[in-house]
């Protein structure tokens, strides 16, 4: 049997986490097929992307189409065009996509268009918030998709209640997952937090990047009040994110921030962004995380640690079903009031979503070496 040709797209930060073990998988299994990575430079700042691949040894893409930065049109026309010529060139059977991103949706509505079939690894997710750029991204990858991949049951839900054929939905668990059980044990080894002065327990670490709480200065402001008021209880971490460093300097809310080689008493001390290996271990004996990434009320979960989502809405309701993330919005009084009750109170258990194993990239292959 001729092997099948796969073409796996990665982007933005979130994206890497979510192929490694889809790479390590396939490679399992180049009986039946050879892969190659095309990263669309979505991100493309060091920290943002490259020492992604050396944290999860990750192979260097094979092509890298380095289209940056723009607005969402543009980024998204920039990102088609070069797909167009890498799909022409490479002729695969298959490309395969993962998460939400602008390059997500670009790269299915391309492969498609040319007669190519395409898996969404992370399909099914809907938080019906049409203001948010990803549940767009998610509507029309999971439309156009041959092959969905689910994390859980209600993405399964929300795909039969869009019509969509069971014999297109798989549920396998979730890849990033399998990711975070790997590398557990290499991130728990590392001496950051101490050197950072911090003792485990004893600290949040924060992260805040969706254009809904960064763009707009005085959303900006509130939750940076609540989060430097948060800092009197413990140490507050924030690596921060290109885009709302570049929000905060533009409104001039600097001043909420503090920097330097060791995390403060009180006060919120910011750094560049995290690698992955550096994050993880510093979320996993963390307090409480507070955050607006999608990944991260996951990987919480997982980890025990409570999980307040600066959001109105989640495309992940398991992690507040079963795991241990809770909904605050983006209002000071609410953090405020929420972060306090879930500091006053010792934390609880969380129990893992079902098929959240670290097999996840397994099961996909496995799918796609018996039907493709
Ligand atoms: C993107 C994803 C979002 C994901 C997030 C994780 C979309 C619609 N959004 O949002 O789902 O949660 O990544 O990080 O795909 N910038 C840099 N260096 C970089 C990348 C970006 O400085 O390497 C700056 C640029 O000023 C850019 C801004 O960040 O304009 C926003 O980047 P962009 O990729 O458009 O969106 P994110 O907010 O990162």
């Amino acid at each position: 049997m001729s092997k099948a040709r796969i073409l796996n797209v990665v982007g933005a930060r979130p994206n890497f986490m979510k192929m490694a073990p889809l790479i390590e998988a396939f490679a399992a299994r180049d009986d039946r097929f050879e892969q190659r990575l095309v990263h669309t430079g979505q991100h493309y700042d060091e920290r943002m992307s490259k020492a992604f691949f050396e944290d999860l040894g990750m192979p260097r893409p094979d092509l890298d189409l380095e289209v940056g930065s723009g607005s969402h049109a543009n980024q998204t026309g920039r990102i088609m065009m070069a797909f167009e010529t890498v799909c022409q060139a490479e002729r695969p059977n298959l490309v395969v996509v993962v998460g939400d991103v602008n390059s997500t949706m670009a790269c299915t509505i391309t492969a498609k268009k040319l007669g190519i079939k395409v898996a969404h690894v992370e399909a099914g997710l809907r938080s019906r918030d049409m203001t948010m750029p990803e549940e767009i991204n998610r509507l029309c990858t999971d439309v156009l998709c041959d092959y969905l991949f689910t994390t859980d049951r209600f993405a399964d839900d929300n795909l039969r209640a869009e019509g969509v054929d069971e014999d297109r939905i798989h549920f396998v668990g979730n890849v990033m997952i399998d990711t975070l059980m790997k590398h557990r044990s290499m991130a728990a080894a590392l001496g950051l937090a101490a050197r950072l002065g911090l003792a485990p327990g004893h600290y949040m670490t924060v992260t805040l990047h969706r254009p809904s709480n960064v763009d707009d200065p005085a959303v900006l402001k509130g939750i940076l009040e609540a989060l430097a008021e948060l800092s009197e209880r413990m140490p507050v971490v924030f690596p921060i994110h290109p885009r709302t460093r570049k929000m905060v300097d533009q409104a001039g809310l600097g001043g909420f921030l503090t920097s330097g080689d060791r995390v403060p008493e009180h006060g919120l001390w910011t750094c560049e962004p995290l690698g992955y290996l550096e994050f993880l271990h510093l979320n996993m004996n963390a307090r409480l995380v507070l955050t607006d990434s999608g990944g991260l009320q996951e990987e919480t979960s997982v980890l025990g640690v409570p999980c307040l989502t600066l959001r109105h809405n989640t495309e992940r309701p398991i992690t507040c079903s079963e795991g241990t993330n809770a909904l605050v919005g983006n209002d000071k009084a609410r953090i405020l009031a929420v972060a306090g009750e879930v500091l006053d109170r010792p934390p609880g258990v969380a129990r893992v979503p079902e098929k959240w194993d670290g097999h996840a990239a397994e099961r996909i292959v496995e799918i796609l070496a018996r039907t493709l």
